[in-house]
């Protein structure tokens, strides 16, 4: 690859430790992709937050790039294994919640904002169309790429780090105009609507992309689609086709600088709808858990959560998961008194996906395809995809 001056000094250590080893990881990785060059990129997302997923090995590696590591541009973080305020009340223990606090230390040393969402686009981390990041986390790399139109490859935790404390990531992948061409067109034939719907359209788009092997889906059909719906959707066919990029006719700003796809089109009707729920739907579920926020819910959809749970009280576990700043915003405007008073908890910082809740629950009812996905795989639930009225009746009733 070929550096400039600046990232030759990194990686000869003369601006200390953590820039060597970051530009060390760097490098390593264009190599592997034969990048030409690193890119100056503005914003960083980083995942691999939770402690469940880290252990002693990752936070030790965290911990040793915190002696004298820095972030270099904003840089956020994604949903880590806990609510920081309200653990306990999340069936939290203890021992993990001091562990869970050492990592999020070790990141606030490096000076990363430590927000803990994975909708970062959607609490101030919000790249323009056209700019290049480095964003972590399957679901915002996907919202990034697609819906704001800004270029991120895929990223781990430790390149996403990397990228931080750099201020660079090398040009290849998606950051490169010729690897954003759309390789499938999908013809909706039916009306999408909801968030549970888009994220039941991302599941069938991401199955049959699986079987093509293919991963840049050009989508036609969609005449409106709100944030809410886009972030489910992404969500949804960044874990079921692996999808980092997707053009939406009418939606996404770069759906008209690609010509559609002419090779391979499919046609998606309202029985391939009705069979994707099915799919996510567990026959014999016995519902003792209900959860809104896969993605981290957005301030309308709290919103919705606090008029449909007004005067009502929840008999199940019921958690809204968001970013603390959208959580700050709910206090603010009487949704937190409302949804608490229900006997609903919000579950900043976190998500039911990630925290440690295995087998603690039966069955989990949600409005996304993505939890459904690790619902099952991850935390060994029955699920259910409803949308959020059926998911807040589901809790009442
Ligand atoms: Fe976010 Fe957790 Fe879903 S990280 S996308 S809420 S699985």
């Amino acid at each position: 690859m070929k550096l400039t001056l600046e990232e030759k000094d990194m990686l000869e250590g003369k601006y200390g430790k953590a820039t060597q080893k970051s530009m060390e990881i760097l490098t390593t990785l264009g190599d592997i992709y034969e990048a030409e060059k690193m890119i100056d990129i503005k914003s960083v997302q980083i995942s691999g937050v939770s402690y469940a997923n880290l252990g002693e090995a990752g936070l030790d590696f965290l911990s040793k790039m915190a002696i004298d590591g820095k972030a270099r541009i904003l840089t956020t973080l994604n949903p880590a294994g806990m609510d920081r305020d309200n653990w306990q009340a999340l069936g939290i223990d203890e021992e993990f919640a001091k562990n869970q606090n050492r990592v999020i230390d070790a990141f606030a040393k490096m000076e990363v904002i430590t927000t803990c969402t994975c909708t970062p686009y959607l609490i101030g981390n919000l790249p323009h169309y056209g700019q290049h990041v480095a964003w972590a986390e399957s679901s915002a790399v996907c919202f990034c790429n697609s819906v704001i139109g800004a270029y991120t490859n895929r990223e781990g935790g430790p390149s996403a780090l990397a990228s931080s404390l750099t201020g660079k990531t090398p040009k290849y992948g998606y950051h490169l105009e010729e690897n954003r061409h759309g390789e499938v067109l999908f013809e909706i034939k039916t009306l999408i609507q909801g968030t549970d719907k888009f994220g039941v359209l991302g599941k069938v788009i991401g199955d049959k992309l699986g079987e093509l092997k293919k991963k840049i889906p050009y989508i036609t059909g969609i005449p409106i689609a709100s944030v809410e719906e886009l972030k489910s959707f992404c969500a949804s066919v960044a874990t079921y086709g692996g999808t980092a990029l997707f053009h939406m006719e009418g939606i996404t700003p770069e759906a008209l600088k690609y010509p559609k796809p002419k090779n391979i089109k499919i046609e998606i009707n309202e029985q391939d709808i009705k069979k994707g729920l099915a799919e996510l739907i567990d026959e014999d579920i016995e519902v003792d858990f209900v959860s809104i926020g896969c993605p981290h819910a957005s301030i309308d959809e709290i919103a919705q959560v606090a008029k449909l749970l007004k005067g009502k009280t929840v008999n199940k576990e019921f958690w809204i998961t968001t970013g603390r700043p959208t959580k700050k915003i709910a206090d603010e405007a009487g949704y937190t008194k409302i949804i608490e008073n229900a006997g609903a908890k919000f579950a900043a910082d976190t998500c039911c996906v990630v925290a440690p809740i295995k087998g603690r629950f039966k069955g989990i009812v949600v409005d996304s395809a993505k939890a459904c996905y690790y619902g099952r795989a991850k935390n060994k639930f029955k699920v259910k995809i409803a949308n959020i009225e059926e998911c807040v009746k589901e809790a009442t009733q």
